[in-house]
């Protein structure tokens, strides 16, 4: 039984003041209730710390957007697996698609960056979409599978079993336009297929996959319910504490 996850990706949102203050909106929301759900909040680098100092309770899970791949050394303006473990952060989004956009990731850099991650101790989650044009030349499948093979290149089994996976089709995120639930099971089920394949059933059955664009409050249990998708990375909803714990709640 994987347990379902809800992780918050706050992008480049809130200052110290708005993020604490976030943090200190939702937490009560989500204690009324034991939750069903793993909850990961990932605020901006600049906020890892006073959120991290608002969350020793442990009802929420701290992860960071993004983390460079070396140890440490001169790389300026990175920010290295150490440095967030210091912080309290456990996850670490990887290769979300607006850092391939804008930052020009490759899968390659992906790989290393995940392949830091795990060395650290930190839980990756990797995300893999399609673009719109890609969805409608038919290749959406052939395309998540290609990202995939090429990012977990260096992972061994142990660490594959405790990877996460989102599924955020580029077109889905920030357009309002999410993925038909269908669909996205579909997409979820072909990860899965695709893990098994190398690494046998038993550590794909330990993967767990999200879904990410778009989810609301309004439609996170159409997703939640669907065969193989086990929580959903969630950006502009994340962003509302009323609405964050609305999807937590769905999840349960
Ligand atoms: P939205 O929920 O705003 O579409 O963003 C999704 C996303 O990119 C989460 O990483």
């Amino acid at each position: 039984m994987r347990t379902p996850i809800i992780a918050g990706n706050w992008k480049m949102n809130k200052t110290v003041p708005e993020s604490v203050a976030l943090v200190r909106e939702l937490k009560p929301l989500l204690v009324a209730k034991p939750q069903q759900a793993d909850v990961i909040v990932c605020p901006p680098f600049t906020a890892l710390y006073p959120v991290s100092r608002e969350l020793d309770a442990g009802e929420i899970a701290l992860g960071a957007q993004d983390l460079f791949w070396a140890p440490k050394g001169a790389y300026t303006g990175e920010i290295s697996a150490a440095m967030l473990l210091d912080l309290g952060v456990s996850y670490v989004i990887v290769g979300h698609s607006e850092r391939r956009a804008y930052q020009n990731e490759n899968n390659a850099l992906v790989a290393k960056k995940l392949a830091a991650a795990f060395e650290a101790g930190l839980r990756p989650i990797l995300c893999v979409g399609e673009k719109l044009a890609q969805r409608e030349a038919g290749l959406a499948d052939r395309i998540v599978r290609a990202q995939l093979e090429e990012n977990i290149k260096p992972l061994m089994a142990d660490q594959i079993r405790k990877l996460i996976i989102a599924y955020e089709p580029v077109w889905a995120i920030g357009t309002g336009r999410s993925a038909e639930p269908r669909d996205a099971g579909v997409m979820a089920r072909a990860i899965r297929t695709a893990i098994a394949a190398k690494f046998g059933t038993k550590v794909a059955a330990e993967v767990r996959v999200l879904y990410g664009g778009s989810v609301t409050g309004a439609n996170s249990k159409d997703f939640l319910e669907v065969d193989g998708i086990d929580g959903a990375l969630v950006g502009g909803a994340s962003l509302k504490a009323e609405e964050f714990a609305a999807i937590v709640k769905s999840a349960s």
